[in-house]
């Protein structure tokens, strides 16, 4: 019995900031953004947009191809928590009206919670073939205005149905792990911004990418040939090609140009207008690859770098299954990136930093344009309205 990615489905908000309008606020060179850290456009979530009503976006085609009573679990990977007890799967199982036969639990280690979601369900398949279980990664990347880290904000969630015999990429078992206990992200719970030690956080990152290979490599065996496409973890898209090439040299390789790009350009197409989505932002990076390479990927093995801050990486593997172009969401992915409605940075500004949530009752202006939003804060209870 195999088990993996069944379907996968992404969504993001009706808004984007153009980096280049950003360039001109704060009277910068664009191409700081364009080449140097390698991105044009950042998803913006306005108030009435939480991870609640991303997750019910990205899931909702995925339970439109399957019965939803057949859901055993529901796995919310996140760190933009609505909530300190309850998880943001519980607003979800309401909102999607899922089986109350079902676990719903919410998982977080920055980045990384996704990937530990996604190892979970795979045990679970496992051990019991017959959990049909959804997989959520979704966040709303936010830091202070002014800071370092404001031009790599974005948006998105992804789900993924994880069951037996799955149609699109069997999860391979065996993976490479490191934790190392660093402050290069973190976000103390007064704050609902980030804070930063960016260019610390890109050498952890890569650091962490060394050593998780080394225990991948290890564990299973698998060297840098046995590996066709590569997915990193991406804050903004140029850290893609910083970590392949750390990834080449320490694997001891020579590559060419060409197949430097064809094992990881396509995987960032999306991310680099979307913007760091973090627990989503690797498996936006997988959608990417999916939905726009040109070559059939049927067999191919890829590699998938998953980074969370603090710090947990991990190394792992997955291969494509004949038949999977007939079950990917390319027309979704792109109809919701081409739909956002630009805006000017006063508009950005006015959308992402003034909205107070100080447990006073707000009803939200209605921005969000989807079938899910949130309605209102009463009594500090969150409700959330179908359209
Ligand atoms: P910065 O200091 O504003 O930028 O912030 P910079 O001066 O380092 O420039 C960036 C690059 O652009 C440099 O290239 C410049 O040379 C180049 P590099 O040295 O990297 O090759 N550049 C130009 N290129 C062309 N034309 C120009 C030009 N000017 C400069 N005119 C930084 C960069 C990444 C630090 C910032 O964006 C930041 O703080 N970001 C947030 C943190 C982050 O994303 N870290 C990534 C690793 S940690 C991670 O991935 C985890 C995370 O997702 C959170 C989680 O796990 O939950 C963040």
């Amino acid at each position: 019995m195999t088990a993996g990615i069944d379907l996968i489905h992404f969504a993001t908000s009706d808004y984007e900031l153009g980096l280049d309008t950003f360039a001109k606020e704060k009277n910068l060179d664009v191409n700081k953004f364009f080449d140097g850290i390698g991105q044009e456009k950042m998803s913006i979530a306005p108030p009435d947009e939480d991870i609640v009503t991303l997750a019910a976006k990205a899931v909702s085609p995925i339970l439109n191809k399957i019965d939803k009573q057949t859901i055993t679990a529901v796995l919310f990977a996140t760190e933009s928590s609505v909530d300190q007890s309850k998880s943001a799967g519980a607003f979800l199982h309401g909102l999607l009206g899922l089986p109350n036969k079902c676990r719903v639990v919410e998982f977080k280690q920055a980045c990384y919670a996704g990937t530990a979601a996604l190892q979970m369900a795979i045990s679970l398949v496992h051990s019991n073939p017959k959990e049909n279980i959804l997989v959520i990664a979704a966040d709303i990347a936010r830091y202070e205005q002014g800071s370092s880290g404001e031009a790599t904000q974005g948006c998105g969630a992804v789900a993924m149905l994880i069951k037996q015999n799955p149609r699109i990429m069997i999860i391979e078992q065996g993976s490479g792990y490191y934790t190392e206990d660093v402050a290069d992200f973190w976000r103390p719970n007064y704050l609902n911004t980030a804070l930063v030690d960016g260019k610390y956080s890109t050498k952890t990152y890569l650091n962490s990418l060394k050593y998780a290979w080394d225990n991948f490599v290890e564990e299973t065996g698998k060297q840098f040939d046995d590996i066709n496409n590569f997915c990193y973890h991406i804050p903004f898209s140029r850290m893609t090609e910083k970590a392949h090439k750390t990834l080449i040299k320490k694997a001891n390789k020579i590559i060419s140009v060409k197949t430097f790009n064809q094992q990881t350009l396509p995987g960032q197409i999306y991310n680099r207008v979307v913007g760091n989505s973090y627990c989503a932002a690797l498996f936006i990076s997988f959608c990417s690859f999916l939905d726009n390479d040109k070559h059939n990927l049927e067999k191919n093995r890829f590699g998938f770098f998953s980074y969370g801050s603090g710090c947990v990486a991990e190394f792992f593997t997955g291969v494509i299954q004949t038949g999977y172009q007939d079950f990917i969401m390319k027309d979704s992915h792109l109809q919701q990136i081409n739909n956002r409605q630009a805006l000017s940075y006063d508009e950005y500004v006015d959308l992402y930093y003034k909205q107070k949530i100080d447990g006073a009752n707000i009803v939200f202006a209605k921005n969000n344009k989807g079938k899910y939003r949130l309605e209102k804060i009463e009594n500090n209870i969150r409700k959330y309205e179908i359209n």
